[in-house]
């Protein structure tokens, strides 16, 4: 009888939970997160300038202002595993690591929100973090108040460490315990990531209750990574490019423009494919060695308001043919479309492909004008059924908007 009682009550509770009310990630959150480049780097003696402390953080919060980043839109500053000593306070509470973080966060967000950024934290929802830190078992409330107190603004809850079945549960709990704080902090699941691998997440319920989710593999430094995400995000298992919208948006990692591993072409490819697929923005690169190339592509204004349509839809592949791909994403003005023509040929020539509007379900008999993203030149009028030749460099990408003609 007690066993129904209580569970009764559990269900009660878990039905009674409301949803994630921050209004946040209206478009994708854009920023720099730590992981990709700098990983668990715990190291402060021997390398001081790549380590993660407070530091980093300080030095990637002054570039993001005095480079354009921020004013481009890049607003949080992430830290990501490794932030934290290994031992809980005497009052169950997490603390950073006094040698690499000797102000703490508290401090360390006041210096970023004095830039005018965000400061986001890492977590997990099981026992450790994947990188053998204290995890937020047993501590779920505990940890949203402590991060709330903190002026934390933005939370990524892995999910190493844990048992798959709690999830469902958990990550809502949390959920409720970042609202009971009272203090806007954008939701960063891990959640359907951990899930994938038995099956198809409930994306409405996670969209409910997770302002932005990782849906699959991390990202590292290489072609081949990024193109395995961006397969994985077209053939759309599950669907759930239909959940993303204002609030709410599919995570397929950080970009990694800037770093070691892709071409220029390669690096135009991720920042479009990202933008067609309203992902969120987050940087993960030397802000303080990036070369001039990579850095205009990420403070492309073209392309950045591609993904920041306030429309918020999720694009999607439409067309496979070989090594081309193309997808298309609906933005604002209503009834225009941005585009990307993605060639995943590495044959060593450009290809030539023609293109019909019609083909991206384009209607408008007047037509539309179409402009490339890139680099902001009219590509010309085209109706419907005209052919558009396009030419994509190998591993790269053509990036367009189609908006009716009047
Ligand atoms: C997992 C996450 C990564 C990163 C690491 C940190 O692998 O998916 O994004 O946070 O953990 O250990």
């Amino acid at each position: 009888m007690r066993v129904v009682v209580c569970c009764m009550l559990l269900g009660a509770l878990f039905s009674a939970l409301e949803g994630l009310d921050n209004g946040l990630a209206l478009t994708p959150p854009m920023g720099w997160l730590a992981w990709e480049r700098f990983r668990c780097d715990i190291d402060c003696a021997d390398d001081p300038k790549n380590c993660i402390g407070q530091s980093l953080f300080m030095e990637m919060a002054d570039r993001m202002v005095a480079d354009g980043y921020r004013d481009a839109g890049y607003t949080y500053v992430n830290i990501d595993d490794c932030w934290a000593s290994k031992q809980r306070d005497a009052n169950f509470r997490l603390q950073a690591d006094p040698k690499r973080f000797p102000d703490g966060i508290k401090n360390l967000a006041k210096y970023v929100h004095s830039k005018g950024l965000k400061l986001g934290i890492y977590g997990d929802f099981g026992i450790l973090t994947c990188g053998g830190y204290p995890g937020s078992k047993f501590f779920l409330q505990t940890d949203a108040q402590t991060f709330a107190e903190w002026e934390v603004d933005m939370l990524k809850l892995d999910g190493c460490y844990s048992d798959l079945s709690d999830m469902d549960v958990g990550y809502p709990l949390m959920s409720e315990f970042l609202n009971k704080t009272g203090r806007p902090i954008l939701y960063s699941c891990s959640w359907p990531a951990y899930i994938v691998g038995s099956g198809i997440p409930n994306y409405p319920k996670i969209a409910k209750y997770c302002n932005i989710w990782r849906n699959y593999a991390d990202v590292q430094d290489s072609w081949d990574s990024v193109i395995n995400i961006i397969e994985y995000y077209g053939n759309d298992t599950g669907n759930f490019s239909a959940v993303a919208g204002p609030g709410n948006f599919n995570d397929p990692d950080m970009l990694i423009l800037g770093d070691f591993g892709l071409s220029y072409q390669q690096q135009r490819a991720q920042m479009a494919l990202w933008a067609i697929m309203a992902s969120p923005l987050f940087m993960s690169t030397d802000l303080r060695k990036i070369d001039p190339q990579s850095k205009n592509l990420l403070l492309n204004t073209n392309v950045i308001a591609i993904n920041q349509d306030p429309l918020g839809i999720q694009g999607k592949r439409l067309v496979t043919e070989g090594a081309i791909e193309v997808w298309a994403r609906p933005i604002l003005p209503h009834g225009s479309v941005a585009f990307a023509v993605l060639s995943k040929s590495t044959g060593g020539t450009p290809t030539t492909m023609g293109l019909t509007l019609k083909s991206l379900g384009l209607s408008h008999k007047q037509g539309y004008n179409v402009t490339e993203a890139f680099d902001g030149f009219a590509v010309g009028m085209f109706r419907p059924k005209d052919t558009i030749t396009i030419q994509v460099d190998p591993t790269g990408v053509f990036l367009a908007v189609a908006k009716p003609h009047h």
